[in-house]
């Protein structure tokens, strides 16, 4: 059985996938849910409706456990329950932005860590309610050492979502989605506008300075990618999603924290510990700070 923390869009989103197969899920959520069916629109607009188990505590050790809550719940989900936590259950961590790894990695040093980012996109109307909105590749990897032989984890995944793959350098496309969010994800949420409305002429400069920034730091931890190679996915992915509202876009309309330390935070810790100037994400970090703390989270 999988069970998943996080009842948000991303943990319905595999929840419903899993169970669309066969798999047998058990939602795990901070409040007790109110219902225990779970409505899925998929990119066919066909509506599906699972019977779905759900509880607050973990309920057995074994199974690998998919956790989809945002970055900044990520540390309290584990701690919270860490005596349900066997010692080799397979965590694999799934959410925008970077940090949370190394913190999972010192309240369980010796659990099997697992990485993983996500292109699907979704959208959850209402509790329990998910509404696939894209298509995206789904990337695995170890984070650490204990986690090398857990490759066959993608199986199950990829027969509920498709596209997913394991790749032993998971740092790599972790890196690249940091450095997509890092430009589309402050932007869309200080301007309030959608994703498309960056393709405007007057982001233009903008986001060419915030990618070059970004790249060097990447280029500081061993990354390998060109500013134009970087500029051009970050178009894409702009023209992909273009209709959506990014998380933090909506985290900043519905005042509530968003993942701004876990990635331009992230950006910014990084560059300070390699002596490298990047006052645009700077200046974007202290902006979405700014915002948190006027809706006082
Ligand atoms: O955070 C998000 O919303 C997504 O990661 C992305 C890629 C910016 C698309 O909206």
């Amino acid at each position: 059985m999988w069970q998943i923390i996080g009842t948000g869009a991303i943990g319905c989103l595999w929840a419903a996938n899993l169970k669309r197969t066969g798999q047998d899920v058990q939602l795990v959520s901070r409040r007790a849910l109110l219902s225990d069916t779970l409505h899925y629109q998929d990119l066919q607009q066909q509506r599906h409706q699972f019977k779905i188990s759900s509880a607050t505590r973990l309920i057995n050790s074994t199974d690998p456990l998919l956790v989809c809550v945002k970055a900044t719940q990520v540390k309290q989900a584990i701690q919270e329950r860490l005596k349900m936590i066997g010692p080799q259950q397979v965590i694999i961590l799934m959410h925008n932005g970077m940090g949370c790894a190394e913190q999972i990695q010192t309240l369980l040093p010796n659990n099997p860590i697992i990485c993983a980012t996500t292109a699907n996109a979704s959208l959850l109307h209402a509790p329990l309610t998910v509404q696939q909105t894209g298509l995206g590749i789904t990337y695995l990897g170890p984070f650490n050492q204990l986690a090398e032989q857990y490759e066959n984890i993608v199986e199950p995944l990829k027969l509920a979502l498709g596209n997913t793959y394991w790749v032993k350098d998971i740092k790599q496309k972790l890196w690249l989605k940091l450095l997509i969010n890092a430009v589309i994800n402050p932007l869309t949420a200080i301007y309030q506008i959608n994703n498309g409305q960056l393709l405007e002429y007057r982001f233009h400069q903008q986001i060419e300075e915030i990618s070059r920034e970004a790249l060097k730091v990447a280029r500081a931890e061993n990354l390998s990618l060109k500013e134009d190679e970087l500029v051009k996915i970050i178009k894409q992915v702009i023209t992909q999603t273009a209709l959506n509202y990014s998380s933090m876009n909506r985290d900043i309309h519905f005042k509530r924290a968003t993942e701004n330390e876990y990635i331009s935070g992230y950006l910014v810790k990084k560059a300070a510990h390699h002596h490298l100037e990047i006052p645009a994400i700077k200046s974007l970090y202290e902006k979405i700070a700014a915002l948190e703390k006027q809706s006082g989270c």
